[in-house]
């Protein structure tokens, strides 16, 4: 069930090969999407309403004013209930329509009102697929973002052998699942639900009403900031002073400008609802103080044009944001470059400024390419090299993610490095001795900085992790016994961490463990080094453990299999540990917190379901609580459901045990306020997966 939960719009136009759709609704109803289907009235001389929606189970869209309680906004509706609109087979009619936005029909409207990936498949006579008008259209769309299937070669209607045939069905549900699985995957959308100001391009300030005042700004860098944005998946409010390029991908809200003062007049309407704002337009400082209403004559002499001051944008926004809100600002400086730009980032209160210097050749105006710097509040540059406007944007909403605090380790580990070097781990090592009653309890203040300083400074990973980034957890270390004269010690360690949740200051428990089986020899001073190969003491190797635990627990909940190599290492340490005579390592050692059974679960077979839920619980759940708690509810009871189906086949998987020590709190407030048929679902998955602590699971019922 490849795309189960999927929306799928297949768009189908006036071809021959419109015959083949039913099996292509098939295809996607048996890998568990949902079908809606559209067809231009010319599809149905090809392909009859009846067949198309039996095997879709939905009714058939074609005519927009025949409505049958459904919505005259249908087009409207199923553009936001879809996940991807494919157009098979797409006539160069339609393509035609698509490329220049008329929308004549239900098909072409929808397209128009449609936010999301859209693929097309031409098929047609090889003439009409190679007219120039036919080429200018494909690429136009190609060029906006339309993924454009190639057509196949074979015979064709009109008795030719040549390009021209739609691809066979099969082939079209893969193309469009790895289009659907790529766009759906968490990493590609880190900015979904965050609100995102671009301003763009250059203003134009009126002397009369022909002349005007302007600059040689494009637009292009805020275009390429706006596509760059929406492909990590934020909401973009674009506004745009008078420009001949647009973005490459449809905006929701775009507001067309001319002067600084309507581009100001928006920036007031949206900014109170903004989470962050890139200003790059080159927004005219001054404007004419009084505007000619007729067309200004000349006069043979000298003349002087009277100029005020337009206001700042971006000195508005710096001024006025509140602790959640990031600002980006632009700065273009011809001499001590960097100086200026900190001194106008500080003047304007700017999270980040981009400076451009004119001095590179190919950087600055009426380019592709652009060198810039970035500087940001906490002193730190960093310079960029020549490359693509569409990479510096890319770059920038990476850094703009990392401001906003929601592009973490797992960015980092998708997107590559960033400037700042530190470890994973940002861990309170306590050493509690209170059980010891003589001896020399000094001993335990030199293991507890010496661990503290192993745990935080041992680079664990080759991630580069900034300061804001690592990952918040404690190990507490309660001594029982101790030999004071051999220095051998018994102890049981709680390691607890933790993860952030999107939009809430709330941090979930990723692993709650008490391990009753430590047992090593330590003297003060005694140096604590650890290396993947080579293991000297059970204390190194036993922290080591835990926080390769930690890191790939972490790196999973974000990531699709991020988490692996990570987990990898804590397995690679326990087999290195098979030969030590402490306790707590043998696979022949069977109790549920052993480290060997704790890691062999992630490691086997199981690993993929264990990870599944590990992944679906925080992204697919928790992440959405704080913005939609109906969703975030419907991800979290999904993840059970696969953590009870891996439990039924595996009865008393370790795994289990940890997640639901984390989350079994967490559960009983998240579903307390949940509707009742919610609820149920929950006690009864959870009362399957955690019968010991039914008790518990019965407050979600009796709460109100
Ligand atoms: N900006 C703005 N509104 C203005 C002027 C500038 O939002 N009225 C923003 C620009 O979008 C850019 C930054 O401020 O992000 C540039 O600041 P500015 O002071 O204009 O710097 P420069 O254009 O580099 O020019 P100067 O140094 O002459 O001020």
């Amino acid at each position: 069930m490849s795309l189960q939960g999927k929306h799928i719009v297949l768009g189908v136009s006036g071809g021959i090969a419109a015959y083949k759709t039913p099996a292509l609704v098939r295809l996607f109803v048996q890998a568990g999407a949902e079908v809606r289907v559209v067809c231009t009235a010319h599809a149905l001389e090809f392909v009859t309403p009846l067949t198309l929606e039996t095997v879709s189970g939905n009714s058939l869209y074609t005519d927009m004013f025949h409505r049958v309680g459904e919505r005259s906004t249908r087009h409207v509706h199923y553009a936001d209930w879809a996940d991807v609109l494919l157009v098979a087979p797409a006539t160069a009619n339609i393509l035609a329509k698509m490329a220049h936005g008329i929308a004549d029909d239900a098909l072409s409207t929808l397209y128009l009102a449609f936010h999301k990936p859209v693929v097309v498949s031409p098929a047609m006579n090889v003439h009409m697929y190679e007219h120039p008008a036919t080429v200018e259209n494909l690429r136009l769309l190609a060029q906006r973002g339309v993924h454009v299937l190639d057509a196949a070669y074979g015979p064709l209607a009109c008795g030719y052998e040549a390009k021209g045939r739609m691809p066979e069905p099969e082939e079209l549900f893969r193309a469009t699942e790895a289009i659907l699985t790529r766009t759906a995957e968490p990493e590609a959308a880190p900015l979904r639900g965050k609100k995102v100001l671009v301003t763009a391009g250059p203003t134009q300030e009126p002397i009369d009403p022909v002349r005007y005042i302007t600059n040689r700004s494009s637009g292009r860098m805020g275009f390429c900031i706006a596509d760059a944005l929406q492909r990590q998946g934020a909401e973009v409010f674009l506004v745009s002073g008078p420009s001949a390029l647009q973005p490459e991908m449809a905006v929701a809200h775009w507001e067309k400008v001319r002067t600084a003062q309507e581009m100001y007049d928006v920036l007031l309407r949206w900014w109170p609802d903004m989470d962050a704002g890139v200003f790059s337009a080159a927004v005219a400082d001054y404007r004419v103080r009084d505007v000619s209403d007729v067309k200004m004559k000349k006069t043979g002499g000298q003349t002087a044009l009277e100029l005020v001051p337009n206001p700042d944008l971006l000195a508005y926004a710096g001024a006025h944001k509140s602790e959640r809100q990031c600002v980006v600002g632009f700065a273009l400086e011809t001499d001590h470059a960097l100086a200026n730009a900190e001194e106008k980032r500080r003047r304007k209160n700017a999270d980040i400024i981009v400076l451009n210097t004119l001095e590179d050749a190919g950087a600055g105006f009426e380019t592709t390419t652009n060198k810039v710097t970035f500087l940001y509040k906490d002193g730190t540059a960093e310079a960029g090299e020549l490359e693509s406007k569409v990479s510096v944007a890319e770059r920038l909403v990476q850094r703009l993610g990392r401001c906003m605090g929601v592009l973490t380790l797992w960015c980092l580990l998708l997107f590559g490095g960033a400037a700042l070097q530190a470890q994973e781990l940002n861990c309170t090592f306590q050493v509690v001795s209170t059980k010891i009653q003589s001896g020399d309890k000094k001993v335990f203040e030199t293991m507890q900085d010496a661990l503290a300083a192993f745990v935080n400074g041992q680079k664990w990973t080759n991630l580069q992790v900034g300061p804001g980034e690592k990952i918040p957890c404690s190990m507490t270390m309660e001594v029982q016994e101790r030999d004071f004269t051999t220095g051998v010690t018994k102890a049981y360690l709680t390691v607890q961490a933790r993860r952030p949740v999107y939009n809430a200051s709330y941090q979930t428990t990723l692993l709650n463990v008490v391990d009753k089986d430590v047992v090593f020899t330590y003297n003060a001073f005694d140096p604590i080094e650890f290396s993947d190969n080579n293991i000297s003491s059970n204390l190194t190797a036993v922290v080591a453990y835990y926080s390769y635990l930690i890191i790939g627990l972490y790196l999973d909940s974000f990531a699709p299999n991020a988490g692996e190599v990570c987990l990898g290492k804590a397995d690679n340490v326990v087999s290195m540990c098979q030969g030590m005579s402490e306790p707590g390592w043998k696979s022949g050692e069977r109790n549920n917190r052993n480290r060997y059974w704790m890691i062999e679960n992630y490691m086997n077979g199981n690993y993929g379901a264990i990870h599944n839920v590990l992944y679906q619980y925080h992204r697919k759940g928790l992440d959405l609580m704080y913005g939609n708690p109906t969703d975030g509810r419907a991800g979290v009871l999904q993840a059970l459901t696969a953590l009870k189906a891996l439990n039924d086949t595996r009865n008393g998987l370790p795994c289990k045990l940890l997640f639901m020590e984390a989350k079994s709190d967490e559960l009983v407030s998240m579903f307390s306020g949940a509707t009742q048929d919610e609820r149920q679902q929950a006690v009864a998955l959870l009362n399957g997966l955690d019968p010991s602590n039914a008790q518990k699971y019965q407050k979600i019922m009796s709460a109100r």
